[in-house]
């Protein structure tokens, strides 16, 4: 059987399959959802320039996709928008058994012991955030993580310490981001299965900057003898090295590099926003954080980052490629078929969450959450890479937050999704609160 689907009839489909495109352009996941409601957790969207596409919503089917074989569905084709930004020896776009063996390497630097050692540098990058933010006005919460969340990977990656340094090594990642964001690169991608706009000046442009900056910094870093270098992921990628003992080329750091300063920049700092959002609104729940700041706990402070994540997953889609025909539950998916996997939606599943639009942060107090229906971190193989990073930062910044300063909303209404449709679902109003601090009120 096949999936339901927006009509799109032969003659005109590339009509129609165009005005789809917009349609999602101008009207994102809440359009995508009004669809679902109508068609079911499985629907087929013919969109111009990408192939068969098939959104699902469904938290069974998302275990089925998450746990495929990876050369059944194709991870590294199913995020294939991506590849122009991240370049195409990113290990987000490779397939197996190249996107594990790269992966593996890339582990260390995220995990265990590597964290412990950021947390003084998340505490002080976060002071140093807050001294400069206004104490009469309200701050902006989204633009600010912003510029803490890469302050932070800037001086984690490249071990930079200086403001100027910082801002130096930050400024054409935070323009490669922006090119990433923008809806150019969704319209591009297309364009180019189509066989048109294959040139990109302004990509082409920030790669030469990044190219001049990351390439010496790494032929540093090898000129340095093991002991002496200093201990930043930089470092830890030039000595990364796979069981057989090969290690990486000058471009595969680069490219991991790249893919480290993207995927988990601005979706840390779209979750601090709402997650500063959610506690200016929920006076009893910031308490309640603000206490474990005290005692150095951190069990509520993750179940609140967790149910945040829930309500609001930063990146709402992620993708899969059917290799060759394909079972999907009932319905039989031709080759090349992208299936995309509404994160948002198979979050908010009634059936897994009780009341799933409330913020309940205690859901998660007594139960780990499920592993496919509660996916803002997507899952399998795939599954984000940094998600403890991204924890322990998230901990850290909300403790070093709430240990010296109170939120307080601009207004009562809680903040909504942005409504376009993009890669990254931010708070429509960019989070604006009052941060006081408890010494200014006495
Ligand atoms: C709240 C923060 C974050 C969210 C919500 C998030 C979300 C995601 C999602 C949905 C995916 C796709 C997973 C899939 O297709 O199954 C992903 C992949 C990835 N993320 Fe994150 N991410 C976050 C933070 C980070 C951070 C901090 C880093 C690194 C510093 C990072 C690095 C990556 C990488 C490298 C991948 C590709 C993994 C692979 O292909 O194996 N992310 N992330």
């Amino acid at each position: 059987m096949r999936p339901p689907s927006l009509p799109a009839p032969k003659l005109v489909s590339p009509l129609f399959g165009g005005l789809y495109g917009l349609a999602y352009g101008i009207g994102g996941q809440p359009l995508v959802g009004r669809l679902v409601r109508t068609y079911g957790p499985v629907v087929a969207l013919p969109v111009l320039g990408y192939g068969p596409v098939v959104a699902v919503a469904d938290p069974a089917l998302a275990k089925q996709v998450f746990t495929a074989r990876p050369d059944v569905l194709l991870g590294g084709e199913g995020v294939g928008p991506a590849a122009a930004i991240y370049g195409r020896r990113s290990m987000f776009v490779q397939e197996e058994p190249e996107h594990l063996r790269r992966r593996k390497l890339l582990t260390p630097p995220l995990h265990g012991q590597a964290l412990r050692a950021y947390v003084p540098i998340i505490e002080a990058a976060t002071r140093s955030a807050m001294a400069s933010w206004p104490d009469r006005s309200p701050v902006r919460m989204l633009d600010a993580a912003r510029d803490l969340t890469l302050d932070v990977i800037v001086q984690v990656i490249f071990g930079a310490q200086t403001p100027t340094e910082i801002a130096r090594l930050g400024k054409p990642f935070a323009t490669l981001l922006d090119l990433a964001l923008s809806i150019e690169t969704p319209i591009r991608y297309a364009a180019r299965r189509l066989g048109a706009l294959r040139s990109w000046t302004a990509l082409a442009k920030v790669n030469r900057e990044i190219d001049e900056l990351i390439f010496p910094l790494i032929a540093e870093r090898r000129s340095i003898e093991l002991p002496d270098r200093p201990g930043d992921i930089l470092s830890m990628l030039v000595d990364a090295r796979c069981e057989d003992g090969h290690g990486m080329s000058d471009k595969e750091i680069r490219a991991d590099v790249i893919t480290l300063m993207l995927a988990g920049h601005e979706t840390t700092a779209t979750t601090l926003a709402w997650v500063v959002d959610l506690l200016a609104h929920h006076p009893a729940v910031q308490e309640r954080v603000r206490v474990e700041a005290d005692t150095g706990e951190t069990e509520y402070t993750e179940a609140v980052i967790n149910e945040t994540l829930r309500l609001h997953p930063p990146a709402p889609i992620t993708g899969r490629m059917t290799a060759g025909r394909y079972q999907l539950g009932d319905y039989t998916l031709q080759a090349g078929t992208r299936i995309v996997l509404l994160l948002d939606l198979i979050n908010r599943d009634p059936q897994t969450y009780p009341e799933p639009d409330t913020f309940q942060p205690d859901r998660f107090l007594t139960a780990r959450p499920n592993p496919y229906g509660w996916v803002p971190f997507g899952g399998g193989l795939k599954r984000c890479i940094g998600a403890a990073f991204s924890m322990c930062e998230l901990t850290t910044m909300l403790h070093t937050l709430l240990r010296s300063a109170e939120l307080r909303p601009v207004s009562n209404r809680q903040e909504s999704p942005s409504t376009r449709g993009a890669p990254v679902i931010v708070p429509s109003g960019g989070t604006r609160v009052h941060v006081t601090a408890f010494s200014r009120q006495n």
